[in-house]
This record gives structure tokens, C-alpha cells and sequence, in this order.
């Protein structure tokens, strides 16, 4: 495989992980500012003995099954549809990217008939709060979402919190019992509307990454959450199984539900 954003918080694990596996090998390798030099001496990995190269362009000069873009979103729809041209199966891990850049690459994939599988969060454990939640949401009615993190993340509410609303919603929709426009005192108390659902974000130092759903029927109740630590180790068993798994795939696929089941 090609890793771009090898260098990176998220990209590194994934190498270094990958340097343990018998099954993967990082043919090449991206990152702007560690051009030229070997990967495992920039990350402290010794088995990558692969050399960086500055852009996704040059990185596809060698030959590879499979493209994985962990960079940003301002160049990741360029690399994935790069790596589409030179017949790349493609794992996307970077955030960001607008509905438009799916569907172009989705239309190149289809094209190319390769498989590109896309998720904002590759942790099992929330991958599996998903599934439980929707499936929660077939037989209750009401929920409300929680999304907490450390005090210096920017973004609210967590990409994961909103694809879960979106999600829940195509199940049906979480009206509350007293509309949110009919609130007495402070409508923001309420939360953000997103797809119907409530949903609140606590920013504090002290927590890293959690995400809830408390689901509310008469005198009964159920919560399902989510907790990651600091490091970036729990994105990389998900990552590793999109890789093992994307060639079986044609076109866009998002979220790891389409390779989950064996
Ligand atoms: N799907 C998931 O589970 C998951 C988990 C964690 C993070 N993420 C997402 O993954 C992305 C990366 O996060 P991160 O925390 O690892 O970021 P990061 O630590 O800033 O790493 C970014 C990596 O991409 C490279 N890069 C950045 N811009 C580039 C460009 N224009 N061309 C080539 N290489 C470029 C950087 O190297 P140079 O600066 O040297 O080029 C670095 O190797 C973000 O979108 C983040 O939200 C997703």
C-alpha cells in the first residue's frame, strides 16, 4: 500500500502498526516536510525502510493495491482521484470532505471500477455504537446525543455525533415530547437540531473523546457510549480491516459497515 500522511498523528500508527503485519507492506509513502528520507527513521519504526516521497503523484510512480489518504482535506480529494488514475483501491480516513468530493469520486471509482472505502472514525467501538444505536432506534422513539471532548477541539459537534444523527434519522426521526421552539426559557439549553436529533457538546479539559446516545421510553432507559483514549491507536484495527477488505468493494462506500461483517 501507499500511506499518505505517514508522518502524521493518525498516519503514523497506522505505519507502525502495519510494519507488525505479515499480510501489508508500505510500498511508498507521503509527507511534505520528510521528503527523502526513510519512514522508520522519521516515525522510530526500523522496518519501514521505505523513502518518503513529497506528493501523492510521485508516491504513485510505484505500483500499489492500495491508497491510503490520512493528510487533510484540502488535498485529499486530489490524491484519491490520483490514485483512482493509477488503479489504486483507496481507503479515506482524512475528515472533511464535502458531499461534492464524494461524488466525484465515487463517479471515478465506478469508472475505474475500483473500491474506495471512506470513514470519518475507524474506531470498532464507535463503529459499534452506530449499529446499536440504530438498531435501538427501530423500537424507541426518542433519543438525544452527546458529543464530549478535550477544551481546545474547534469543531461542534463531533463529525462522528453528526453522522450518527444522520443515520438514526434515515431509521425515522427523534421528535421530543415538547417541541424545541415551544421552550420555556433558553432555547439553546435544548441543544443543536441535527436530522431531527438533540445534540449537545461539552468541550473540557479532562476528556478526550466520548459520544453518547440516551435513548428515553416511560420509566425506562438505555445509554450507549462511546469512550477513546489520547493516542491514536484506536483508529488502526478499523483502518487495517478497511485495507484488508476495499478490493472486495466498486465505487464510494462510506463508514466501515460495508466490510464490518465477514
Ligand atoms: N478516520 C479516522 O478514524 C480518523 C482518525 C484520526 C484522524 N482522522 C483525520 O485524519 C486526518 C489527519 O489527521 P492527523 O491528526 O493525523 O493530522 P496530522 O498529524 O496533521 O498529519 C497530517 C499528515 O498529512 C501530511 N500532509 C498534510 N498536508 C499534506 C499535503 N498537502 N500533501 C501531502 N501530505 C500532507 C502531513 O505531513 P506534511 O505536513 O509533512 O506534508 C502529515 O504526515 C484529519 O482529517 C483527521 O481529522 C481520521
Amino acid at each position: 500500500m501507499c500511506l499518505a500522511g505517514a508522518t502524521g498523528w493518525a498516519g503514523s500508527e497506522l505505519a507502525r502498526a502495519i510494519a507488525a503485519t505479515s499480510d501489508i507492506a508500505i510500498v511508498s509513502a507521503v509527507s511534505r516536510t520528510h521528503a527523502g528520507r526513510r519512514l522508520g527513521d522519521v516515525i522510530g519504526e526500523p522496518r519501514l525502510t521505505g523513502v518518503i516521497q513529497g506528493s501523492a503523484i510521485e508516491a504513485l510512480t510505484v505500483p500499489c493495491d492500495v491508497f491510503v489518504e490520512y493528510t487533510k482535506p484540502d488535498s485529499a480529494t486530489r490524491n484519491v482521484l490520483a490514485a483512482l488514475e493509477h488503479g489504486a483501491h483507496v481507503v479515506v480516513g482524512t475528515s472533511g470532505l464535502t458531499d461534492g468530493d464524494f461524488s466525484e469520486i465515487d463517479t471515478v471509482a465506478r469508472q475505474m471500477r475500483r473500491g474506495v472505502l471512506a470513514a470519518g472514525n475507524f474506531a470498532l467501538t464507535a463503529v459499534l455504537l452506530q449499529r446499536f444505536a440504530e438498531a435501538a432506534a427501530k423500537l424507541i422513539p426518542q433519543w438525544e446525543i452527546i458529543d464530549y471532548a478535550h477544551d481546545d477541539k474547534i469543531d461542534a459537534p463531533s463529525g462522528t455525533a453528526r453522522e450518527l444523527a444522520t443515520r438514526l434519522a434515515r431509521v425515522h426521526t427523534s421528535g421530543p415530547t415538547i417541541p424545541i421552539d415551544k421552550t420555556v426559557g433558553l432555547r439553546e439549553a435544548r441543544g443543536a437540531t441535527i436530522s431531527s436529533s438533540q445534540v449537545h457538546s461539552v468541550r473540557l479539559p479532562g476528556y478526550v473523546i466520548s459520544l453518547e446516545v440516551l435513548f428515553g421510553m416511560p420509566d425506562q432507559r438505555l445509554t450507549i457510549r462511546h469512550d477513546a483514549g489520547s493516542s491514536a491507536r484506536p483508529y488502526v484495527d478499523g483502518a487495517l480491516l478497511a485495507i484488508r477488505k476495499v478490493s472486495t468493494l466498486v465505487g464510494l462506500h462510506r463508514g466501515l459497515d460495508a466490510v464490518l461483517d465477514p
